[in-house]
């Protein structure tokens, strides 16, 4: 959602400003803005759309000039994306811009407009702009005046601010929304996140819950909400720029996709030792595995299908119940987790709003959590009571593929520790799944070299479609979801996913001939039925795309395309199926004309319920 960034230094503040939020685009936005210094007197520029009508807009009317200076991407919640709702915000003589949401900011609004303030736009981050602007009229002090207003506000956010009196110096603070203070010699930064400020540092420090950061050209420093002074561990980025950049890929998302293998190999090897998964570094051990009677997997988006692959693979292997929570869903159902259970929160950002609260109702009711996070150092990372890391790097694409595919990778790995641990698996076995799962590196490249020519086939069929159906039974039921989601969010055509056998319940009288239905039958004990229900659907006309293994007996017309992938241990096929539907959906958007790597309406990290 929203990307903050801030500047100053010696360089064009305008420039570094413009280039950092470009590293935010990610995150989804639909305005930009920035604020600069220019001769002492702060100059504001700001526009709806993307970062090149901002500079468009710079461009006929000047670029702002100076070495100092905040900017902000909106993503919005409060007003309808215009020039006006777009941040930075201004109350007399401070500007700010902001991320997150402020719950009682009408309230607000109504005690500044009973004092007599003005207000030009809809939303909520204006009320602190001239929130704050009260207090420091009040107390005449930067640091004072933001911890008064810290006081009075209820929400999430992370801000970054400029005073009129204070030139050349940017303040920055954050509750919740996450906020990095980027460290350089003469020069310093804030961002939202690491990608904004790796082309200039890799050094940065975490803000933390209500700290609040001072950056000068010559020095940072950070107070908390006491007025404390804060001594901060200096954290290093370990990307190289290249991390960051397409390096030559046309989009992100294809870039990402080709990352996998060794996203693969980065996340699973350094957890095997002797053969056998090894999860101590992450504070899990097999005696703390022996005792946990009921698993909830609670996560968002890709990552929820994540859980959902990982809740067969569990059940079947450790025996252990599993319940998948949409993480908006479970924290609102009063859920009957407590002592005993353990809560299992997937998240690539780490930031996710619902996701983190589902963490810490889980935490509440004495539950035992894990996170399986990409994202170094975020909320739920550090909240969370065991922790495992994904390796897949820096996901750029909102569309997730590289993310959720170590997210899958570490559910394997996780499901093999907890079936020794329960004894349902003997250690040959668990060997033998380990060794697999690391194959599957060298297996998911070769599945993107075999697919890529077979699946830009299938798509350029698919481009006029209105809505396409995915069907599966058991895990490749698990894998459509996430097929599904991959083509709508990206080319913009309706889909579905359905389990197979569910069809004939109501689904099937959707079926027409301009109904494509992509079904993947990779999983031997329930192919001959899926088999049926792909007849069932080719006999009314659909046209069929089947995904199978390699030798499978496919029967003559039932499917116009047949993809089909390598033999393979079958519990982890969903690793190698993955692929194909990523490059279908990918294609299909990049043949429609479709901003692949920034979906409309969408953002990669969700910090908002
Ligand atoms: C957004 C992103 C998805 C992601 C979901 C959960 O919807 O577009 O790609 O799967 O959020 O995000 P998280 O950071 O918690 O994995």
């Amino acid at each position: 959602m929203c990307g903050i960034v801030g500047y100053v230094g010696y360089r064009d503040c305008s420039d570094v400003l413009v280039s950092a939020l470009t590293k935010l685009e990610y995150r989804g936005y639909d305005s930009a803005g920035i604020a600069v210094f220019e001769n002492d007197k702060i100059a504001v520029a700001k526009s709806k759309g993307k970062l090149q009508d901002l500079k468009d807009k710079m461009e006929i009317e000047g670029k702002l000039q100076g070495f100092a200076g905040i900017g902000h991407t909106r993503w919005a919640t409060h007003g309808e994306p215009s020039d006006i709702n777009s941040h930075p915000h201004s109350g007399k003589r401070v500007t700010l811009v902001h991320n997150g949401i402020i719950e009682n900011y009408t309230e607000l609004k109504d005690f500044l407009i009973s004092k007599k303030r003005e207000f030009l736009s809809d939303t909520d981050t204006e009320v602190v702009a001239h929130l704050l602007d009260y207090y420091y009229n009040k107390v005449q002090d930067p640091i004072t005046a933001i911890i008064d207003t810290m006081q009075e506000l209820k929400g999430s956010f992370a801000l970054g601010i400029v005073f009129a009196d204070y030139p050349n110096v940017v303040y920055a603070v954050r509750r919740e929304s996450p906020l990095i203070v980027g460290i350089g010699k003469d020069e310093n930064f804030i961002a939202s996140d690491v990608p904004a400020i790796i082309k200039y540092t890799k050094d940065y420090y975490l803000l933390e819950h209500d700290e609040i950061a001072v950056l000068s050209k010559n020095g940072v420093e950070v107070f908390d909400i006491h007025n404390q002074p804060v001594q901060k561990e200096l954290k290093t980025a370990d990307w190289d720029v290249d991390a960051v950049g397409k390096c030559g890929y046309p989009h992100y998302m294809i870039k990402e996709i080709n990352e996998q293998p060794n996203a693969i190999k980065n996340t699973v090897s350094p957890r095997i030792k002797d053969g056998l998964p090894c999860l101590e570094e992450c504070n899990i051990t097999t005696d703390s595995l022996k005792d946990i009677k009921q698993i909830y997997v609670v996560a968002c988006g890709s990552a929820m299908h994540a859980g959902v692959v990982g809740q067969y693979v569990i059940e079947e292997l450790a025996r252990t119940p599993v319940t998948v929570d949409i993480a908006s869903e479970f924290k609102y159902r009063n859920p009957l987790v407590g002592e005993g259970d353990l809560v299992i929160i997937i998240s690539q950002s780490g930031e996710t709003a619902d996701s983190l609260a589902a963490l810490r109702l889980a935490k509440n009711r004495g539950a035992k959590t894990l996170a399986i996070v990409n994202a170094m150092g975020s909320t739920i990372a550090r909240e969370a009571d065991m922790l495992i890391y994904t390796h897949a790097g820096p996901e750029i694409s909102v569309a997730s593929t590289k993310a959720y595919m170590v997210q899958l990778s570490v559910m394997y790995l996780f499901a093999f520790e907890l079936a020794l641990a329960k004894g349902r698996i003997d250690e040959e076995k668990c060997r033998y799944y380990t060794a697999k799962l690391l194959e599957t590196s060298d297996m998911v490249k070769n599945v993107i070299d075999a697919s890529t020519e077979i699946s830009q086939k299938i798509s350029s069929k698919l481009i006029t479609a209105d809505s396409l159906l995915y069907i599966g039974r058991g895990l490749d039921y698990a894998l459509s979801m996430e097929g599904s989601l991959k083509l709508k969010e990206i080319s913009y055509i309706h889909s579905e996913s359905y389990a197979a056998g569910e069809l004939k319940h109501g689904t099937i009288s959707l079926i027409t001939k301009d109904m494509p239905v992509i079904a993947v039958a990779t999983q031997s004990d329930l192919y001959e039925k899926t088999v049926s229900n792909i007849k069932e659907v080719k006999a009314r006309g659909a046209k069929v795309i089947m995904i199978c293994q390699e030798g499978n007996d496919v029967p003559k017309d039932i499917a116009n395309y047949v993809l089909q992938v390598p033999k393979f241990e079958e519990l982890l096929l969903p690793m190698l199926v993955c692929v194909p539907l990523q490059l279908i959906a990918y294609y299909t958007a990049v043949q429609r004309g479709n901003d692949v790597d920034q979906p409309r309406n969408l953002a990669k990290s969700v910090t908002v319920e």
